[in-house]
């Protein structure tokens, strides 16, 4: 072994909650320390040479596909591209909170997701009946860019988790709903007017319910401009409000 290479304990949460006989607890895990090794790596490796029995997700494992959010010694991040050289030696892994836990470090955040996109109703409403012989509407490249901004969530609930309003308020749109909202709000093809958006947005359960502690933003992987999207829900619906 080399002399630098690092010996990890990875301590890992299990629980089995389909097991009527299974109690929430951790185990730990010993490996060495690989250039480039990520959480992937490491959960893959001990599942396959340790113990076949460890639940969790990845299918992209690189940082598209929103499967692999976790808690990385207490910070929602994505493991598939988290490098074990940017953490010390003791690494803890939790499964997402606020998602209904599926087993171990797997959670399921679909369903979560569905809920919210019904609740928000996150899809284009048409002006008019799709017409195949239309020609395309042209929108401006600002809208298609603050539109393309939004459209970069990957959904792997990281700011649900770390939202404490969402941990506490089922029924919270969260970091992502509010997002998705916005997506919609900004898209010109969407018939959906201010004042049709204001039931949606302005109450406790849309932009009103964000207490501002901001760890969405912090921890968003994809950078998104989450306080760019609240400043504009809030302005928007104040307007209409006013209105
Ligand atoms: S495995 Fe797809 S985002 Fe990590």
């Amino acid at each position: 072994m080399n002399a630098k290479t690092r010996r990890l304990t990875v301590e890992i949460f299990r629980f089995n909650p389909q097991d009527p006989d299974a109690t929430p607890g951790t185990e730990c895990y010993e490996i060495d320390e690989s250039p480039y090794m990520t959480l992937y790596i490491v959960l893959t490796r001990i599942r396959e040479e340790m113990d076949a029995s460890l639940q969790f997700d990845f299918s992209c494992r690189s940082a598209i596909c929103g499967s692999c959010g976790m808690l990385v010694n207490g910070r929602p991040m994505l493991a598939c591209r988290t490098l074990t050289a940017s953490l010390p030696q003791h690494i803890r892994l939790y499964p997402l909170p606020v998602f209904e836990l599926v087993g171990d470090l797997s959670v399921d955040t679909g369903r979560w997701f569905r809920n919210m996109v019904q609740q928000v109703e996150g899809w284009i409403h048409e002006r008019a009946p799709f017409d195949p012989d239309a020609q395309e509407e042209r929108m401006s490249d600002d809208e298609s860019l603050a539109i393309y901004e939004s459209d970069r969530c990957i959904e792997c609930g990281c700011c649900v988790a770390s939202c404490g309003v969402a941990n506490l308020k089922p029924g919270f749109a969260g970091p992502a709903g509010l997002n998705r909202m916005a997506r919609f709000m900004m898209d010109p093809r969407d018939a959906r007017d201010d004042e049709a958006w204001f039931d949606v947005v302005s109450n406790e359960d849309g932009v009103f319910g964000c207490i501002g502690m901001m760890a969405c933003h912090d921890v968003c992987p994809k950078e998104l401009p989450l306080l760019e999207v609240y400043a504009y829900l809030r302005r928007k619906t104040l307007a209409a409000g006013f209105r």
